[in-house]
């Protein structure tokens, strides 16, 4: 697939990095400087470039959403249109200092951004991963067992693009359903990360949610 990251910070790096070499044509975009941009993609292979949000959008069959959530709109903006494309969202509705959900319990982030872009379809993934973890997950990908990472969206297709995207990273997708499973879901990938982050065991804590 051809595979558009909107945000190359420490998951749209990763991810993206995780794709080219999974064998996905990779385009990384949006970052402070266009040299980074450029170094992520050398580093992650032949089949990564580095481009303007825009030309990431132009022709993806999928696109990885993975911006603070207070920098969405800018970058949607310089995405241009996205009607039918395929948006994985790993963004969590937080707040400028990261203490909080800005939008829970009637709604979600997830909801949100399918509101913003009405005729894309939008998955919410990954957002329990903390990203310091998925190269290791990825290299042991052909393990037996793999851990599982849930996934919401309303449409059949976009769900397969996004299963497959979750296999490639090293992970068993988990169907949960509908978008709206994502106001269950933030709220529960918030205290999972604040766990993980506050103890002492750091990440690996959530590989034992999973075992658990
Ligand atoms: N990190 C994790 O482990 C993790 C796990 C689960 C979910 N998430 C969620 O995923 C989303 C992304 O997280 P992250 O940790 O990857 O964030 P991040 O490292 O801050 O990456 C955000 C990207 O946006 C770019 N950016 C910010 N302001 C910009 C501006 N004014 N102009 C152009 N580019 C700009 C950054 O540029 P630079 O590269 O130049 O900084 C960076 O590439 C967040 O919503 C977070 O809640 C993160």
């Amino acid at each position: 697939m051809r595979v558009g990251i909107l945000g190359s910070g420490l998951m749209g790096a990763k991810l993206g990095t995780i794709f080219a070499r999974a064998g996905h044509d990779v385009v990384f975009s949006y970052a402070r400087s266009t040299k980074k941009l450029e170094k992520l993609a050398q580093e992650a292979g032949a089949r990564a470039r580095a481009a303007m949000p825009g030309e990431a959008a132009e022709e993806a069959d999928a696109l990885l959403l993975a911006v603070h959530w207070s920098r969405v709109g800018d970058v949607l903006k310089q995405a241009g249109d996205l009607a039918g494309k395929v948006v994985l969202s790993c963004s969590l509705p937080m707040n400028d200092d990261d203490t909080g959900l800005v939008v829970a319990h009637t709604s979600s982030g997830a909801e949100e951004l399918a509101k913003k872009i009405p005729k894309a379809r939008v998955v919410s993934a990954f957002n329990t991963v903390p990203s310091e973890v998925l190269f290791g997950i990825y290299e042991a990908r052909r393990r037996a067992t793999r851990p599982s990472l849930v996934y919401c969206g309303n449409e059949a297709r976009s769900k397969r693009v996004a299963s497959e995207l979750i296999r490639d990273a090293g992970f068993d997708p988990v169907d949960a359903g509908p978008l709206r499973i994502a106001r269950y879901m933030e709220p529960f990938a918030l205290l999972v990360a604040q766990l993980a982050y506050e103890s002492d065991e750091s990440p690996e804590l959530a590989y034992r949610f999973e075992r658990f």
